[in-house]
């Protein structure tokens, strides 16, 4: 990176300025170059939570959160959502350009026949309880993959790092598929080569050996839109994860596992599951008619209610993929049947109720990509407790793509951030009489 702008920092303690450099991307804000700034003052930066904190640099995903605008290496989401399919959008997010029709023939075959997983994966399964939570299971599975590549494991190698990431891809929609059905108790349905991606996912897990089950297209390419909305999103907590357990050179395997575990809190991917929890208490408690005193739980906060799907770290305007998201819901419900959803109505109600009352309006929150994606899921018959697993399993090219650029970067380096300590200063140990 060239730098052309300077900061100068001065201090009134004494210190002597510094010049630092300032960057600046293809577009968003510059950053300043603070990486001499404990060796030239011997002093730290400050950011608990990263507010104002730029942790690398990037090609892959841009966020405007003025403008409410989402770009996939330059392709905004809208286009991506109407014109592409899934595995074309992986392929984007990890080489860089949209395929022609041979790549993207290519790439579907690479990922097709990666589908399978060890037979020997069943036995994972018996170990857990059958209520376990699907995301428990997916964690403990991802992770356990390491075992079974020995052969691909070396992170340096180019080719390693291309068939771990077929691999991962590949194998998410089996692995959830098997952690659903073993909740539910039913036989694993192996994945056919004949499906689409997201036509195999819906057939291993809602298909059974007794019958054909036979693909609805509208439902396929509505499932296919949420994982294309879903697959990365900048340096968001699950993916600064992957790429700080990737900095340490753990294996691929090991690294989305801890971007899974991350996603699972209800501050990030777990929303979705939160929000239809929410949605479902409301209408319990009254429905339309009571959103009022939600709302004013929400605002008191005392109570710890928060409008789950509301808010972003950096959308302070419409979350694009919200907008998508409401309409795949409106064509779902439609192709269903259930336009009368009572959950869907209840959801736009409390949309339109919260983009007119002030609280939400001064503090910038609006709907996220968790708001609606809850209740198509719904209707799609995703149980909510598989939520967080089919935003894991849409995010693992996301995560799979800054890995690889942060491990092909030459300056990479071990990320290991300081503290401010405001701990005990030193003192001795008393014996335990004197305690
Ligand atoms: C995802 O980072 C990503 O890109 C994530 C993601 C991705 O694709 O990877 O987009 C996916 O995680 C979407 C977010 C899903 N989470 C939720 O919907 C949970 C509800 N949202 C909030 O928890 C919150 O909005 C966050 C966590 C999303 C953002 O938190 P911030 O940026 O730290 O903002 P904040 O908590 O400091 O909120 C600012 C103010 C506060 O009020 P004041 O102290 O100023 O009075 O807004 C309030 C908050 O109390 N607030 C909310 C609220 N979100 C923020 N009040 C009520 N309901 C909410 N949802």
């Amino acid at each position: 990176m060239t730098s052309t702008k300077k900061a100068t920092l001065t201090f009134t303690d004494g210190t002597p300025s510094v010049e630092l450099p300032i960057y600046e991307g293809t577009v968003g804000p510059d950053v300043i170059d603070i990486r001499k700034l404990y060796g030239q003052t011997g002093k730290f930066t400050f950011d608990p939570g990263f507010m104002s904190t730029a942790a690398c640099d990037s090609k892959i995903t841009y966020i405007d959160g003025d403008k409410g605008e989402l770009l996939y290496r330059g392709y905004p989401i809208e286009q991506l959502a109407t014109n592409c399919d899934y595995l074309e959008t992986c392929y984007l997010l990890l080489n860089g350009e949209l395929p022609n029709r041979a790549q993207h023939k290519d790439f579907d075959y690479q990922v097709t026949h990666h589908t399978m997983v060890h037979e020997q994966m069943t036995r994972f399964f018996q170990g857990f309880r059958r209520d376990a939570h699907p995301m428990a299971v997916l964690v403990g599975c991802v992770g356990a993959l390491s075992a079974f590549y020995h052969d691909s494991l070396d992170i340096n190698n180019a080719e390693h790092r291309h068939i771990s990431a077929i691999r991962l891809i590949a194998k998410m929609p089996t692995l959830v598929a098997m952690a659903y059905k073993y909740t539910v108790g039913q036989p694993f349905m192996y994945p056919r080569n004949d499906l689409s991606y997201s036509g195999n996912l819906m057939r291993m897990m809602f298909g059974t050996p007794c019958e054909e089950y036979k693909v609805n297209e509208v439902l396929e390419r509505a499932l296919d839109r949420i994982l294309i909305l879903h697959a990365d999103h900048e340096q968001n907590a699950s993916t600064s994860t992957v790429r700080l357990a990737g900095s340490s050179g753990a294996n691929p395997f090991a690294c989305i596992a801890a971007g899974i575990a991350t996603l699972w809190g209800p501050a990030h991917g777990g929303a979705n599951e939160a929000c239809l929890q929410m949605l479902d208490d409301i209408q319990k408690n009254g429905g339309v008619e009571k959103i009022g005193e939600f709302i004013a739980k929400v605002k008191d906060k005392n109570s710890g209610v928060k409008l789950m799907g509301f808010g972003h770290r950096v959308y302070k305007n419409y979350d694009p993929r919200a907008k998508l998201m409401r309409e795949t819901c409106y064509e779902v419900l439609g192709e269903l049947g259930l336009h009368d959803d009572p959950l869907f109505k209840l959801s736009m109600k409390l949309e339109q109720i919260a983009l007119e009352d002030d609280y939400f309006v001064s503090r910038k929150l609006y709907p996220n990509v968790d708001f609606y994606s809850g209740i198509v899921q719904k209707a799609l018959g995703i149980p909510t407790s598989m939520f967080t697993c089919i935003f894991a399993l849409a995010r693992t090219v996301g995560w799979i793509a800054q890995w690889n650029e942060m491990i092909s970067d030459p300056e990479q380096k071990i990320g290991r951030p300081r503290q401010l300590f405001v701990g005990s200063a030193r003192r001795d140990v008393k014996a335990i009489d004197l305690r």
